[in-house]
């Protein structure tokens, strides 16, 4: 399965595991969520963005069930190869199945100190072998209180000039509210359009073309709150942490993500 070229905006829902599965628990939930796809496999794009190990395990799993969910990885290195103990590079993971990859979550940019310039390498190492890059941006809750959130994440947006226009076409935005993540507290529907509507305008500065991107949300998305948040304007999802270990709760998000296209 390969990623088709964007004619128009759509809407994705990706789970991202985290460090919270192991080998048992991956299996399940795959086969879990496989069993379901086919509801809304149609309307809407489905992604688990899974721990390396198991990311051969993932590909295996869903080739066999001929299923619709992209498999992507949680990181990859700034460099292609070399004595980097400990990394792992764009081009490993996509032989283990990956076809997309989150770069720049916040836990990496905090806990793992990634700077913009790191960060558009990586972007680069994805591009350059077609892994398509889910870039995560968004502010912490004290650049959101100074009422700085429009600063930082255009701060955070502008690696994306470096790359030129047919790169930047592939990539997907992830607007990811630090203090929303793993809080239980969402930013409201409201708040997150208004980032969102602000995201746009700076991709559409960029070039008109960029129209298409796509932006999800991210930060507490549970199937209790997903339809508000989808069924804003400029909102083309969700990348989902902790509700994504849970099935049901997931395909309760990936459900109201599809009521949301029509
Ligand atoms: P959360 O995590 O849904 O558990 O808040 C989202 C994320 O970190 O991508």
């Amino acid at each position: 399965m390969t990623f088709d070229l964007k004619h128009k905006r759509e809407k994705w829902v990706i789970g991202n595991w985290k460090m919270n599965v192991d080998l048992a628990s991956c299996e399940q939930l795959i086969t879990q969520i496989a069993s379901k796809t086919n509801l809304f496999s149609n309307k809407i794009k489905m992604g688990l963005a899974i721990p390396y190990p198991y990311l051969s395990l993932a590909k295996h799993l869903l080739n066999d069930l001929d299923n619709r969910v992209y498999i992507g990885a949680q990181d990859i290195s700034a460099y292609s190869k070399g004595a980097y103990t400990g990394e792992v590079s764009s081009a490993m993971v996509a032989e283990m199945g990956a076809q997309f990859v989150l770069i720049g979550h916040s836990e990496r940019r905090q806990y793992h100190r990634e700077t913009d310039e790191i960060i558009l390498n990586k972007l680069n190492q994805a591009l350059e072998i077609n892994l398509v890059p889910v870039l995560c941006i968004g502010e912490n809750l004290q650049e959101r209180q100074l009422a700085s959130t429009e600063k930082v994440v255009s701060q955070q947006l502008q690696i994306l000039s470096a790359l030129p226009e047919n790169k930047l076409k592939k990539v997907i935005i992830a607007y990811e509210p630090v203090w929303a993540i793993g809080s239980g507290l969402a930013a409201s529907p409201e708040q997150a359009q208004a980032v969102h509507k602000f995201i746009r305008g700076i991709l559409n500065s960029y070039n008109q073309q960029l129209s298409n991107i796509a932006i999800l949300y991210g930060g507490s998305v549970k199937a209790e709150n997903a339809s508000l948040l989808f069924s804003q304007e400029d909102i083309d999802g969700g990348l989902i942490g902790a509700a994504s270990l849970n099935a049901a709760s997931f395909l309760g998000i990936c459900q109201a993500a599809a009521v949301s296209c029509c």
